[in-house]
């Protein structure tokens, strides 16, 4: 069981908190003055990546005093418990086990007594076969031709991930192109359906619940598109199904040698590594996926064997602590400056909010303090055009990663050398800031009159000290891409920890689904509905009255 502290009442939270206003009257270019080798102190260096957290507002007491939090709040044992298969998600009485899925030594992890190991290397064995057949054409359509696209139909952990992965990693996709339906709504799978031939078209459906209203209705619509060609017989050359709950797959008609494992102890949200990565595999080939692993495990590795002054996820997790909780910053932006990691800041969206989006801590009671931020971003330099200027001119503190790589997956003249040199000034930009001595002898510079320049100058000050993380991997390859998913993992299961919640339920998502069910059948008759407050009324009404017209 992890322990259960109100972080709060640590002595290190109060000291932390006196550190912050005492920081409040420094600024970070100031203590690079300070500290001109703050860059060697406050960095990391894993496998693939480095991390430069020295354009924080920090110095190395804070560091001391987060660490001491950290240990406070036994983070170590906590970390032990993740890896040791213990029912940490204690809300759900399950393990938390997605390093197992990468873990390629012969250590045995046990849930429940029991070794999972050989398990998981069956299911990637089915993995590995399925992506095979299908990539040399051995497997092929009920028109005998061979399978040239994939659609993985999920949603939130069921989507997400293989979405970003393909996204990101499309250089080393091969002879067969991912499709990805999720919403709902039916303009999702009739404009993916609408390019498809079901003669050469291969659906995953995953689903851990395989009762997600989602993802059982599209599995439905793709069955109905699909028999309108295809009979029942050749189903399973054109279905799978990955899912905790076997008997649902087989009432849809998918064969049971076609239905993979999800295991009840892998979360959704952090599911790529399992049989929910099978669109991964086929579109990247099953190498490749074990790269995406083995990159995982290498951050896994790190994170459970290093002292936390130099473990990556902890410092991060620390970071956000820092400013959440003692800065009252609300949000967190994650920049990529690489474009085949545009779904990156959606993907961590979920696995961020959903995770450490909790306002009652392990024991049940109501928190006192902030938890989780609001996780967004875009790439940059898309994200330079749209909303940087609230970043730099706003009066909210957003804390930043900055996430680049030094070598491009598509190089093209120096287009590279313009994206990174806009990666590295971003960061100094937000950092340095502009003073209006500067601003005023700029605007001198133009012959402006004195007037001009008392009017303008203020507009054109940036106050600086904005806190940015810099993290700079050399390639995006699978292996560098599972670092970096394992490192926000880990960070997030940090903050978790310490803010005494449970980072692995999602029980808030469960309200909306309820009244959805509720409201169907009143949308499924002609009454006028008067159950419900008067703006849901309203809405309902009036949207009854536009359909009937
Ligand atoms: O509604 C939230 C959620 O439970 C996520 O946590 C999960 O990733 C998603 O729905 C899909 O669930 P399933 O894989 O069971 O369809």
């Amino acid at each position: 069981m992890i322990s259960k502290k109100n972080p709060t009442k640590s002595a290190f939270w109060e000291k932390l908190s006196i550190k912050a206003q005492e920081l409040n009257n420094s600024s970070v270019s100031e203590l690079f003055e300070q500290e001109p080798n703050r860059f060697d102190k406050f960095s990391i260096q894993t496998d693939d990546i480095l991390i430069d957290f020295s354009k924080n507002l920090i110095d190395e007491k804070v560091i001391d005093l987060l660490i001491e939090l950290a240990k406070d709040s036994n983070l170590k044992s906590s970390i032990d418990q993740l890896f040791n298969g213990d029912p940490i998600n204690e809300t759900e009485g399950r393990s938390v086990l997605h390093t197992a899925l990468r873990n390629f030594s012969d250590e045995p992890v046990f849930e429940n007594g029991v070794n999972v190991m050989p398990n998981i290397f069956g299911v990637l064995d089915q993995m590995e076969e399925i992506s095979d057949k299908l990539n040399s054409g051995t497997w092929r359509g009920y028109s005998d031709k061979p399978i040239t696209d994939v659609v993985n139909i999920g949603i939130g952990g069921s989507d997400l991930g293989p979405r970003m992965v393909t996204q990101a990693l499309k250089p080393y996709s091969d002879n067969i192109s991912p499709h990805f339906i999720s919403n709902i709504d039916s303009s999702d799978i009739i404009e993916t359906l609408k390019n498809l031939n079901p003669e050469t078209t291969i659906f995953i459906i995953v689903s851990k619940s395989f009762t997600t209203q989602e993802t059982s209705a599209n599995a439905k619509s793709a069955l109905d598109w699909y028999l309108k060609s295809g009979d029942e017989e050749s189903i399973g050359s054109h279905f799978i199904a990955v899912t905790a709950n076997r008997n649902k797959a087989a009432d849809l008609g998918i064969p049971e040698k076609n239905i993979l494992e999800f295991w009840e102890w892998v979360g959704g949200r952090y599911s790529l590594w399992s049989s929910a990565g099978l669109a991964i595999s086929i579109t990247l080939g099953h190498n490749n996926f074990k790269e995406l692993l083995k990159g995982a495990n290498l951050m896994d590795l790190h994170f459970k064997n290093s002292a936390f002054e130099a473990n990556a996820p902890v410092i991060l997790g620390l970071l956000g602590i820092w400013y959440i909780n003692f800065w009252d910053a609300h949000s967190f932006a994650i920049l990529p400056y690489d474009q085949s990691l545009k779904e990156f800041p959606a993907y961590l969206q979920q696995v961020d909010m959903e995770s450490n989006g909790k306002s009652v801590d392990r024991s049940g009671e109501k928190i006192n303090y902030p938890t989780g931020p609001v996780i967004w971003g875009e790439p940059g330099t898309n994200g330079q055009h749209a909303f940087y200027q609230l970043i730099h001119q706003g009066t909210q503190l957003i804390p930043c990663d900055f996430l680049a790589p030094a070598i491009t997956q598509n190089p093209l003249k120096n287009h590279h050398h313009l994206l990174l040199a806009n990666f590295f000034a971003q960061s100094q930009a937000l950092m340095n800031g502009k003073s209006e001595t500067e601003v005023r002898m700029e605007l001198k510079k133009q012959n402006l009159s004195e007037d001009q320049i008392n009017f303008l100058a203020p507009f054109k000050v940036f106050n600086g000290n904005k806190p940015s993380n810099s993290i700079l991997y050399n390639k995006l390859t699978p292996k560098t891409l599972g670092q970096l998913i394992a490192l926000y993992e880990h960070k997030i299961f940090v903050q978790g920890i310490i803010w005494n919640i449970f980072s692995f339920d999602q029980w808030g998502v469960e309200l909306g689904k309820q009244l959805a069910k509720e409201i169907l059948p009143e949308l499924e008759n002609n009454d006028r509905i008067s159950t419900h407050d008067s703006s849901t009324n309203g809405l309902i009404n009036r949207f009854k009255l536009w359909m009937r017209k």
